[in-house]
């Protein structure tokens, strides 16, 4: 065959292959056997061998095939992946609707969309040109991780969407103007197993005496977020898609799945439109008895305002959409036996009393222990320390005592009392006033300390590894720790001399805390405990305030004028930043050499630059080029896409460098990136 033969023969069986895929992967309506399909796939490959340069992303031999990473790049979502908030019952749906009533512009006519709440694990997908470039995790939902390699093994997942033009100008009524397929293309849904893939997994595992997997969601999850694509290939991974992200003419959330599925995927079904809250409590009823024949796992329904005009302009609280919210189905139920209730002291001093249950499975977990939450909590359900109790886990919470089964009580039960001094310290305990909540009222009472420094220490904070709660308790009980600061003037030595430390894991720790001196403001911020101050508030202080100093020294009406504080997160923080032992840790903590990086808000003149890498780079490291161009305001991202300003092409350069060339974008070597950041 001459080289236009080839080209046409892979054509085809390309083709020919991805079209047996989606008969079976979305159209679940196979066409052919597994042995045609490995048959047409063997021969493309082995062509593709012979003529490299006949080889395309999109390719069906694509799936499979990259090396193990080392660790995965960051990306940025455009748009942020929230999460929703949920409903458990009729009173709370019916709230959430009264709310909408109420905000949503007199006389606008709208309905809701009700689909399945899959349970499986949020991914991200973009396509340029039709071809799918990135998949990323959710992460925190402002970044999450590139995740391509593993999600291109997943089948139900197109590597090119289907032309798909015409269809979706019939959907929406409306004439695309430049095409579908000429801009960049957002999708989200979600990964997840079937129960039978995920059966069979755990099987092989018995078989093996491999540990047994929870659920199919943690084992979806847990596949897409290995640095092996291999492992994620094993597995039977499958997707749903729930969202469209890009304006391709949709008025409305269920134009959004159609489209969707003109495109080639999946989407969730059933789905519904309702036009009145009983409709969607209907279409609840139904998706309850449908849900044992379903082959995956759903943990409820999503209602959505249908009208996506309306849905925007609901806009968001938190972390989530107030135009939709996740009806969820009441959890597992089963029996047990509280043994014993205990008392934990929290990072902020507060005292929750915790059930000490015999263990039990539930939904697939075992279960010893259950939060009492507080005081109030435990007078409302009536509970004593040996009362066989009914426990509820919904999803993957962490399970809830639902009630009492009083017939059950024995003679010898016994009532709990909070206590009044504090089981750490002995300090007096007080309740605090307008709230359920017990304290500790001794601000260096060592549950707290110690806490506080696992807080510190915790990935999304200063991320220094090896400081579990064991070793933070050994080091404060031998008093070379007391507050985080400490931390950073520990040695090897002083290390050495406790028992537990083998000479090389003293020398990893002392290593990983002198390694993570360096952090951007808001991991800062977010490090310090303060109450009220979580990832999302620490960011937008971060990003409002710009520098410690100022952060530390403004009014509470300074800070209520932050997005999303308000005036009680404000006095918190004043409070906090006002008190002289606060001041004097993040003194310490300075002159033990933590440096806070330049937030982006200074000399930006690389803002809205995108730079991506390939290839070795000679006079720095990949870290240290992507910490400059952040610095300078530019983002680093891990493909190449028309987007991308930069593509900074070093030794050996990897596929980017052909990508780059196709779409055209501008091609940097290190001399020149260099002269770039220096400017
Ligand atoms: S819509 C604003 N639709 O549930 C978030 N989410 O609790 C929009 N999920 O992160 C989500 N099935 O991982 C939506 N049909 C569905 C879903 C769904 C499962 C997951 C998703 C999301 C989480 C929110």
């Amino acid at each position: 065959m001459d080289k236009e033969g080839v080209r046409e023969r892979i054509q085809k069986l390309r083709r020919e292959i991805d079209e047996l895929r989606y008969r079976y992967h979305v159209l679940n309506d196979p066409k052919a056997t597994d042995e045609v399909y490995d048959s047409l796939t063997r021969e493309l490959k082995k062509l593709e061998v012979s003529w490299p340069e006949l080889q395309r992303p999109d390719s069906p031999t694509q799936r499979v095939g990259g090396k193990a990473l080392k660790k995965f790049e960051k990306i940025a979502h455009r748009a942020p992946m929230l999460s929703l908030t949920d409903a458990f019952d009729e009173a709370e749906l019916r709230a959430w609707d009264e709310r909408n009533r109420k905000l949503v512009p007199k006389g606008a006519a709208f309905e809701y969309f009700a689909e399945l709440k899959v349970d499986g694990f949020a991914v991200s997908l973009v396509y340029e040109k039709g071809i799918l470039q990135v998949g990323a995790t959710r992460g925190d939902g402002r970044v999450g991780e590139d995740v391509t390699q593993n999600l291109k093994t997943v089948r139900a997942i197109p590597l090119k969407l289907r032309e798909a033009e015409g269809p979706i100008e019939k959907i929406t009524g409306r004439k695309l103007s430049s095409g579908a397929f000429a801009r960049r293309l957002e999708v989200r849904g979600e990964v997840y197993m079937t129960k039978a893939a995920f059966a069979k997994v755990n099987r092989e595992q018995r078989k093996t005496g491999e540990p047994i997997y929870a659920n199919p969601r943690n084992l979806a999850a847990g596949s897409i977020r290995q640095l092996d694509p291999a492992v994620a290939a094993s597995r039977e991974l499958d997707f749903l898609a729930y969202d469209l992200v890009t304006d391709l003419g949709q008025e409305r959330h269920d134009q959004k799945h159609a489209i969707l599925w003109a495109l080639g995927f999946k989407t969730v079904q059933p789905e519904a439109r309702c036009e009145t809250l009983e409709a969607v409590l209907k279409f609840r009823e139904k998706v309850r008895t449908l849900r044992p024949r379903l082959a995956f796992g759903i943990d409820g329904i999503v209602v959505s305002v249908n009208q996506n005009d309306l849905y925007e302009r609901l806009g968001v609280a938190g972390k989530a959409p107030r135009a939709a919210v996740a009806f969820k189905f009441p959890g597992k139920e089963v029996t047990t036996v509280v043994e014993d209730i205990v008392v934990q002291v929290g990072r902020t001093g507060i005292l929750t009393p915790v059930a000490l249950l015999r263990p039990v499975e539930v939904g697939g977990v075992t279960v010893s222990r259950a939060t009492l939450h507080n005081e109030d909590e435990i007078a409302r359900l009536g509970i004593k320390v040996g009362d066989t109790v009914v426990i509820q886990r919904a999803g993957d919470v962490i399970p809830d005592i639902m009630r009492v089964l009083p017939k059950l009580r024995p003679r010898r039960a016994r009532a709990f009392r909070m206590p009044r001094q504090c089981p750490i310290c002995g300090s007096r305990v007080v309740r605090v006033a307008g709230e359920a909540a017990h304290r500790c009222t001794n601000k260096n009472c060592a549950a707290l300390a110690a806490q506080r420094i696992e807080h510190f220490a915790s990935r999304r904070a200063f991320d220094i590894v090896g400081l579990g709660p064991e070793t933070v308790e050994l080091l404060m009980n031998h008093k070379f720790v007391r507050d985080p600061a400490d931390l950073f003037a520990l040695t090897a030595g002083d290390l050495a001399s406790l028992e537990r430390f083998a000479e090389t894991s003293a020398q990893k720790l002392i290593a990983s805390i002198q390694a993570r001196k360096k952090l951007p403001l808001a991991r800062f911020l977010y490090a310090l405990s303060i109450p009220q101050v979580g990832e999302e508030t620490a960011i937008d202080l971060a990003e409002h305030f710009g520098s410690l100093e100022r952060a530390m020294g403004v009014s509470v009406e300074e800070l209520k004028r932050v997005r999303d504080v308000g005036p009680k997160v404000a006095a918190a923080i004043h409070d906090w930043f006002g008190a002289e032992r606060n001041r004097e840790l993040v003194q310490k903590l300075l002159q033990a050499g933590v440096q806070i990086e330049k937030p982006k808000q200074g000399r930006q003149p690389l803002r809205g630059r995108v730079f991506v890498f390939t290839g070795g780079l000679e006079t720095l490291s990949r870290d240290e080029a992507k910490e400059k161009i952040r610095a300078l305001g530019g983002d680093v991202s891990g493909a190449v896409s028309k987007e991308t300003d930069y593509v900074v092409v070093g030794s050996d350069p990897g596929s980017k460098y052909e990508q780059a060339k196709e779409l055209g974008v501008p091609m940097i070597d290190e001399g020149q990136f260099l002269k770039l950041i220096s400017k």
